[in-house]
């Protein structure tokens, strides 16, 4: 249910209108099953198009895109949003703390994903990066259950290796214990100094550094504005606080596809 009233969202519209520089932290929350528009009632409505119509096979068979956008429904309008004020030669980036990749596939192109991504690999022995969609990503998976406590464990050799050079692959994720790459650190903090609005998005503002965002940006006096089903460590410094899904909010507040 989305409480924010629309005086509020048309006062964050015309902070928006006058903004040269927008920030957009996300979380697992714009990822969230519960950010896709729901079933039923006015929010089942996307562009002209009910939800119950578009999640069926024929939808699917009749436009792939159109079924995949509609799941990508708040990232996407976090890309159209990048386009457009692009085209106004303004500077509109976001960045996420989530690996799922989906921000990339539904276009956005600044982005920071600060803690890696799934679809990303990364070689042991040279730290060369490499995209690989494969599912399962290697042959030894095919067959494995992740349920089963008693499975051997896989030989190195059948784990995923380097094509060219042979050496062992690992996810591109920052792990419990390992730092956010200096080359992230620096490109967030150039963001934080140029951003004059702030959007976080679906986060739980708990886990550091991400969490800390918000209170430098407050300390310059940067709006903030806050997207989220719950309060959060965030919520009391926040310029507005806007109370519901992600997939509602984020259209609406950015002017996106507003059915
Ligand atoms: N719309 C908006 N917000 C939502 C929605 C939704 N549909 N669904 C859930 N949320 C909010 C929840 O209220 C919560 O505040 O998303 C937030 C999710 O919080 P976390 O699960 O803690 O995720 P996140 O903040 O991204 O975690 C940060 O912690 O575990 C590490 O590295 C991991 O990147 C992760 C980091």
């Amino acid at each position: 249910m989305v409480s924010t009233t629309t005086g509020k969202i048309a006062e964050f519209r015309r902070l928006l209108s006058r903004a040269h520089s927008v920030l957009v932290l996300t979380g697992a929350g714009i990822s969230a099953e519960s950010g896709v528009p729901t079933f039923r009632g006015a929010a089942g409505v996307w562009r002209q198009f009910r939800a119950t119509d578009l999640a069926t096979p024929s939808a699917f068979a009749r436009s792939p895109s159109l079924v995949w956008e509609f799941y990508h429904y708040p990232h996407v309008a976090l890309a159209e949003a990048e386009k457009r004020f692009e085209k106004e030669g303004k500077r509109f980036n976001v960045i996420t703390q989530n690996v799922d990749g989906l921000h990339r596939r539904a276009g956005t192109q600044n982005l920071i994903e600060m803690h890696g991504n799934l679809f990303m690999v990364r070689r042991t022995s040279c730290e060369f990066i490499e995209e690989n969609n494969g599912s399962p990503i290697c042959e030894a998976f095919a067959n494995r259950r992740s349920a089963d406590e008693n499975s051997p464990e896989i030989d190195e050799k059948d784990l995923p290796h380097c094509r060219k050079c042979k050496s062992l692959l690992r996810p591109h994720i920052v792990w419990f214990g390992e730092h956010i790459w200096n080359d992230v650190t620096e490109k967030v903090e150039k963001e934080i100094q140029l951003c004059d609005l702030f959007l976080v998005v679906g986060t739980s503002s708990v886990v550091y550094p991400a969490a800390g965002y918000a209170s430098i940006l407050a300390e310059r006096n940067i709006p903030i504005a806050e997207i989220n089903i719950e309060t959060t460590p965030s919520t009391s410094i926040a310029t507005y606080h806007f109370h519901g899904p992600a997939a509602q909010l984020i259209p609406q507040l950015l002017s996106v596809n507003i059915v």
